[in-house]
């Protein structure tokens, strides 16, 4: 199963690039003709997409769009929107004013390699470039347009992502968190974003509200355990194998699930998280792929 796993995961990761290198292509040529000098910045923008993460919101986009009886076409522009999002939030989270990491998907971070302004930039057109694809995409009708760039802009809003964010820089001060605290941060951190893909491949496919809730309740449980996870991997893996700097946290003085309770148990809670995704799966048609990918996550090394 875990290779049909890594193929499917394959298949999709190599059409959400297609999409976004074409992007990036229509706006080279979009701010040529405009005489905008904007090279450098377009391939800071590419230095950071193109750097090889492992695509898994663009896959829940992709999977649940499926699952829910959608064509992947109406899905290419939330995958590539989601995607872009995701490595805008990473691009300023490398940043020496966040966690201060000088590597990301196994290259220097944006602002390593670029310089600080051109990477703000980056991640600047990062978060608006996916609004511009919502709205023209030619596949999806205008309602859904709606209901996808309101969710987008949620989950990675002061509700979402960047509230999330937020907090874990507040932790880094902060003698006392309490668990409810932490969990809380990470479902906006993280939760967001992997929540949002989960109910924006159903709306590309035209979904009942009650996929809709339901994909949003397994992509919370997900999003919380992919984050305790990224906390494990932190202290037991290799940058090598991470494509981005271990030890990070602790340097840091970041309160994650390994400082509050230790490897043992933050595991258990991850665990328990993924059965209650599991459980939220039962509404859609053909699960067998998505049940195998929340199983993989939890034991993930990457
Ligand atoms: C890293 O996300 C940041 C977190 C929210 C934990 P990923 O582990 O999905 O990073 P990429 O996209 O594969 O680089
Ligand atoms: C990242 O959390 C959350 C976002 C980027 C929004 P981390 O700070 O733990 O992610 P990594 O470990 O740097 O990828
Ligand atoms: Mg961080
Ligand atoms: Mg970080
Ligand atoms: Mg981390």
């Amino acid at each position: 199963m875990s290779e049909l796993v890594n193929t499917k995961l394959a298949a999709y990761a190599d059409r959400v690039e297609k999409y976004m290198l074409a992007e990036l292509a229509n706006l080279q040529n979009q701010t040529a003709q405009k005489n905008l000098s904007v090279d450098l910045l377009l391939d800071a923008m590419r230095h950071s997409l193109t750097a090889g993460g492992k695509r898994i919101r663009p896959a829940f986009i992709y999977a649940f769009c499926e699952v829910c009886g959608g064509n992947l076409q109406t899905a290419d522009s939330s995958a590539c929107a989601m995607e872009m999002t995701h490595t805008s939030s990473l691009i300023f989270d490398d940043l020496p004013a966040m966690d201060n990491d000088d590597f990301r998907r196994g290259k220097l971070s944006c602002h390593k390699a670029f310089g600080e302004a051109t990477a703000i930039l980056a991640g600047d057109a990062l978060i608006c470039l996916p609004f511009t694809l919502l709205a023209q995409d030619q596949y999806l009708n205008p309602a859904q347009k709606l209901a996808l760039i309101q969710v987008l802009a949620d989950c990675e809003g002061i509700s979402g992502m960047i509230g999330g964010q937020m907090m874990d820089m507040q932790f880094e001060q902060q003698t006392h968190v309490t668990p409810e605290e932490l969990e809380c941060m990470c479902l906006g951190k993280t939760g967001a974003l992997i929540q949002a893909a989960c109910q924006m491949g159903c709306l590309c496919a035209g979904a009942s509200p009650e996929q809709v809730k339901a994909a949003g309740n397994y992509g919370n449980s997900v999003g919380l355990a992919f984050q305790i996870i990224d906390d494990i991997l932190d202290v037991t893996s290799t940058s090598e194998q991470l494509g981005k700097p271990v030890g990070s946290d602790v340097q840091e003085n970041k309160t994650t699930f390994v400082t509050l309770m230790g490897i043992e148990h933050a595991k258990k809670r991850a665990a328990e998280l993924t059965a209650l995704a599991h459980e939220q799966l039962n509404l859609f048609g053909n699960p067998e792929f998505l049940h195998a990918l929340t199983d993989m996550l939890l034991v993930r090394i990457q």
